[in-house]
């Protein structure tokens, strides 16, 4: 049997960027490596939990003992994340980078080149924690928020405007930390408090977040 500070706890971690679709050979999306997600994923499954990492497209491999569901677009992560809740979940950490955006049609066939410029047609997305926080039965819910300026200002406004317990700021303006790097430094935020953590290794900064979230979570939902 599990031991540890979420030992029994169902946990559904969102990460990577997702790709949306302009034809058959191309599409947008952004440099997230999936590192920060997997990295918690395994942080925690060490703390006893059951982790299903719904993972948009990276090269990294499952964590040892996590669940790993693979999805494409931004549409996918809200469906497979959706799934992933409704089979028990008692805590939900969005660290993926959804693109906002996709292009309004993918095309059939490769788009050729004839104009000197051409212009997509781009229709917002659905946001994941934003849907997964508006539930009901809502997990206590962990967000993250990538910002290169007024982080704080930002970080607060997305913990009440998306219904959150929790909000990791990540300041992804400082060369080395972030996106696609092995190292990070965030501020959490919630209602009664806020930490700062590193900068340090990815893996290193998501074992003290569980542990922040394990402590939060159980004062606000019991053992
Ligand atoms: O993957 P790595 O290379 O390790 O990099 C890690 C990271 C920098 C991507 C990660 O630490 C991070 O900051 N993730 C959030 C990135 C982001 O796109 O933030 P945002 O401010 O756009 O979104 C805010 C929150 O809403 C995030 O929890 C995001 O997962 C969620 N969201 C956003 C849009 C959307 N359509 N659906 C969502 O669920």
């Amino acid at each position: 049997k599990a031991s540890g500070p979420l030992a029994g706890r169902r946990v559904v971690i969102t990460a990577g960027p997702t790709r949306e679709p302009i034809d058959p050979v191309r599409y947008i999306s952004n440099h997230s490596s999936g590192k920060m997600g997997y990295a918690l994923a395994a942080a925690a499954r060490a703390a006893g939990a059951e982790v299903v990492l719904v993972s948009g497209p990276v090269s990294i491999d499952a964590p040892v003992g996590v669940e790993v569901r693979g999805v494409m677009t931004a549409q996918d992560m809200l469906e497979e994340t959706e799934r992933a809740v409704n089979e028990g979940c008692d805590l939900f950490v969005a660290t993926a980078a959804v693109a906002d955006y996709r292009p309004d049609t993918c095309a059939g066939d490769k788009i050729k080149k004839s104009n000197k410029s051409m212009s997509l047609s781009l229709v917002r997305n659905p946001d994941t924690l934003a849907t997964i926080a508006a539930r009901d039965d809502a997990p206590f819910t962990v967000g993250f928020a990538a910002e290169t300026r007024d982080i704080e200002h930002y970080a607060l406004d997305k913990l009440t405007r998306k219904k959150l317990n929790m909000i990791v700021a990540n300041d992804v303006s400082a060369p080395g930390l972030g996106f696609n790097s092995d190292n990070n430094a965030v501020t959490v935020f919630w209602p009664e408090g806020h930490e700062s953590i590193g900068p340090g290794s990815k893996t290193v900064l998501a074992q003290r977040l569980i542990a922040l979230i394990a402590d939060q979570l159980t004062e606000k939902a019991g053992p």
